[in-house]
């Protein structure tokens, strides 16, 4: 036995989960994964294992198995949860929201019920500002209105709504909602990064697969809206800043219980041009791309306002966009089918 803090990473096979459980193992913490790997890999936590040379217990559970996530609980002393496990597209969102709704909203409700049927007060929430919706003011601090524009923010939104509530039901919770904007990047030894199934939804990996060979160009979707260079402008955060954003609110979850929500993002906002460049400089060979039409659903510009977080525990994000570029890479090279190649 060791007095280390136990945390319940759901999710934690997945792009930002397996990060922040090396984060985590690597300040000693000891992590128990569930995971049902619908989007992600079980090689992800080998590599994670390997990196950390540390044990790292994981189970294939569905986040709505109700019994099967109270069987973990009963297996472990948990003392706090970082909840990742959800569906993440935007677009799918639209086209089966049901299955967003159950997953998302259903898969967090069980979750709170099983924490409380094992005296689990503490957990991290992984929320997005995608709630935002279209800005009315830039940039994005907390107190800005939600107006979540599809399913899946929807889903996330409604998720902070049913927490709160649970906190003002059950005074000795503490629940701390993560905001974040863009996460990218992957960890700087190329051995953890994004490996999405299928072709890419988001800008980054798909970039990545376009340099490596596996795509032929990259579409930028709409060159007409009100910014600089009529290209959509987003704050792309490091993902290993966003991990480390996570071990530090695990840290301080004793601090006050209750709901807190905290924007993680670097209050930079960078242009799809802006990024296309400079993977092209990362990757030592121009990105070919082409102007295509608008997304739907689309807005033209999210930055955040991340001064609360630097306020409450003095962190702000410590990788830039170079780096972003470089690591997501180096992975990619390094691993050109992903996980399983
Ligand atoms: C969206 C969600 C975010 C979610 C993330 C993960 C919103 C506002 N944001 O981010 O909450 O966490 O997905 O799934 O709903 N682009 C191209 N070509 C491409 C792909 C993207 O030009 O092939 C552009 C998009 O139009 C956008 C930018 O690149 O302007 C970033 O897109 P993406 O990486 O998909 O992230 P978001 O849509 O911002």
């Amino acid at each position: 036995m060791n007095n280390r803090p136990t945390v319940l990473v759901t999710g934690g096979a997945g792009f930002i989960g397996s990060h922040t459980c090396l984060e985590l193992l690597e300040h000693d913490h000891d992590v128990v994964v569930i995971d049902n790997h619908s989007n992600s890999s079980p090689g992800a936590l080998d590599r994670v294992r390997k990196l950390a040379g540390r044990p790292l217990p994981a189970y294939e559970v569905d986040i709505r198995d109700r019994d099967a996530l109270g069987e973990v609980f009963a297996a472990h002393r948990i003392d706090a949860v970082i909840h990742f496990a959800a569906k993440k597209a935007v677009g799918e969102s639209m086209q089966i929201p049901l299955s967003y709704y159950d997953t998302n909203v259903g898969g967090t409700a069980t979750l709170l019920r099983v924490m409380q049927a094992h005296d689990v007060q503490q957990l991290v929430f992984s929320s997005s500002c995608s709630i935002y919706g279209e800005a009315e003011q830039l940039p994005l601090d907390e107190q800005s209105p939600a107006n979540p524009t599809n399913p899946y923010a929807r889903s996330k939104w409604i998720c902070e709504q049913m927490m709160a509530d649970a906190c003002t039901r059950y005074p000795d919770l503490g629940i701390i909602a993560l905001r974040y904007f863009n996460p990218v990047g992957a960890h700087p030894s190329g051995e953890l990064g994004e490996d999405p199934s299928g072709v890419p939804n988001n800008l980054m990996p798909y970039m990545a697969q376009v340099a490596v060979g596996r795509l032929d160009e990259v579409a930028v979707f709409g060159a007409d809206y009100p910014t600089p260079d009529g290209t959509c402008i987003r704050d792309y955060i490091h993902v290993v800043d966003v991990a480390d954003g996570h071990r530090l609110a695990v840290e301080h979850l004793g601090d006050e219980t209750g709901m807190r929500v905290l924007n993680l993002g670097t209050g930079v906002g960078v242009s799809v041009l802006e990024l296309v460049t400079a993977f092209s400089a990362a990757s030592g060979t121009p990105l070919p791309h082409r102007i295509a039409g608008r997304r739907p659903g689309d807005v033209a510009e999210l930055v955040a306002d991340p001064s609360r977080v630097e306020q409450a525990w003095g962190w702000r994000t410590t990788r830039d966009l170079t780096a972003m570029c470089a690591d997501a890479w180096r992975f990619q090279q390094l691993n050109p089918a992903g996980y399983g190649g």
